[in-house]
């Protein structure tokens, strides 16, 4: 090994380790990581992973099944770090094992199946393994994705002015038996929100990466509305920023209004908030003349132009369309999607640098665990609300 690689074990090797991991590990961007061991459950899975890392040109990795598997990894001293792709319930038991054998962990969202639990990882993590510098980070790809980042930095131009408000759709078509739904985690799940968690934390990360002023509180609805995707598939809600965001309208009043501005009993005026709006459904009727189906569409309207992000599967479309007369140029960027890659190389840096003795480069430090609760929080306000208003920091603080 040289002194800019480390190794790791990758567990899991389900339908999303296959499809986003697999490449990423591969690709020739991967100059940090050698892949040593491929832990499944199933040996002819792990076989032919392996056999893809050979086939691709890397070495091959060790291939380790079931328990006796986790103890080859725990007990192997070569082993950096572990890559966890696995049912997020069945994670933090393994994370455990091998923070206590000294192992640095990449393991994957939503952190846990609710805020109290993510919070009660985290205070474990802090008290026992951090001081003993390892590394634990969550695998939140919509983190690591650059294309949000642009995004960000887009809506920051002082041209564009504040943001009025926004809109966000992730609206999915899930037939019964479809390729995820038919994962058994998937089918019957034993944890709040079903698909509104495992897919809607990725949209709560957008927006906390986003949003110049991200949510506070969440007034919502959810709802089940087929029975094959328990036990909710909907939320609607209306998203509101912190009071301080709330700011005076802007410009000036009408050059026209000379005359009314005399009458008495005028209306109190109202004050400008950056709220939005999100639907997330996995009730999606099956619509062949409508595709695609599958995509997330966020909607940022400021005082001099648009940003919109599309999200169409493999493909990240960025268009900022400036108000005529503005200073805000036009951008119009499309990339494709590489969280997975980036969220990779970032950890293992930050497990060279540790090694190393160096600091970890802020610019790389994401997937923070309480980040990762935070987007569970906005998830469980929505599905707490019933209509109500739910503060996301008090319900965060309430399980500290
Ligand atoms: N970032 C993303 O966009 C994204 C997308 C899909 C899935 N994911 C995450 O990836 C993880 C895996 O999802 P998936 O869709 O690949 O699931 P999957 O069910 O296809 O794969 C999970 C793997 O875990 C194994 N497994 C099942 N039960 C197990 C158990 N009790 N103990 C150990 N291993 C077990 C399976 O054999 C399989 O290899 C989940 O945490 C999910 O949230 C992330």
């Amino acid at each position: 090994m040289t002194d800019n690689k480390i190794k790791i074990a990758l567990l899991g090797t389900g339908i999303y380790s296959e499809s986003d991991y697999l490449p990423s590990l591969v690709h020739e961007s991967q100059t940090h990581i050698v892949v040593k061991i491929v832990w499944s459950l199933d040996q002819t899975a792990a076989a032919r992973f392996a056999g893809h890392f050979k086939s691709s040109g890397r070495s091959e990795p060790q291939v380790a099944v079931g328990d006796a598997g986790i103890e080859q990894i725990l007990n192997d001293s070569e082993i950096d770090a572990v890559v966890i792709v696995l049912p997020f319930a069945f994670q933090p038991p393994l994370m455990k094992r091998f923070w206590a054998a000294g192992k640095h962990v990449l393991s994957e969202k939503p952190i846990e199946r609710d805020v109290k639990a993510g919070l009660e990882l985290i205070k474990e993590f802090g008290d026992h393994w951090k001081p003993k510098n390892l590394i634990w980070r969550v695998a939140e790809d919509y983190d690591h994705e650059p294309i949000h980042k642009r995004a960000a930095e887009l809506l920051r131009d002082p041209a564009l002015g504040p943001v009025l408000y926004w809109d966000l759709q992730n609206q999915n078509y899930c037939p019964d038996g479809d390729k995820w739904q038919a994962t058994s985690w998937r089918n019957v799940p034993d944890y709040q929100g079903g698909f509104c968690l495992d897919g809607g934390v990725h949209s709560v990360a957008m927006l906390r990466n986003i949003l110049p002023d991200p949510p506070a509180a969440v007034i919502a609805s959810a709802s089940l509305h087929r029975k094959h995707t328990p036990p909710h598939d909907t939320i609607l809600a209306l998203v509101l920023p912190d009071s301080a965001a709330t700011k005076e309208p802007s410009g000036s009043s009408s050059k026209l209004d000379i005359a009314r501005q005399h009458r008495p009993n005028l209306p109190q005026p109202g004050k400008s908030s950056p709220a939005g709006t999100l639907t997330f459904t996995w009730a999606l009727p099956n619509i062949e003349s409508q595709l695609p189906r599958d995509l997330q569409v966020l909607n940022i309207t400021c005082l001099n132009g648009k940003l919109t992000l599309v999200n169409d599967s493999g493909t990240r479309t960025l268009e900022l369309a400036p108000a005529a007369g503005s200073q805000v140029e036009a951008v119009k960027e499309t990339s494709p999607k590489k969280g997975v890659e980036v969220e990779l190389a970032y950890f293992a840096r930050a497990v060279l640098a540790t090694k190393a003795g160096r600091a970890i480069d802020p610019a790389e430090d994401y997937g923070k665990p309480i980040d990762t609760v935070w987007d569970v929080a906005v998830i469980q306000a929505m599905l707490q609300s019933n209509g109500n208003k739910v503060d996301i920091k008090q319900l965060i603080d309430q399980y500290r």
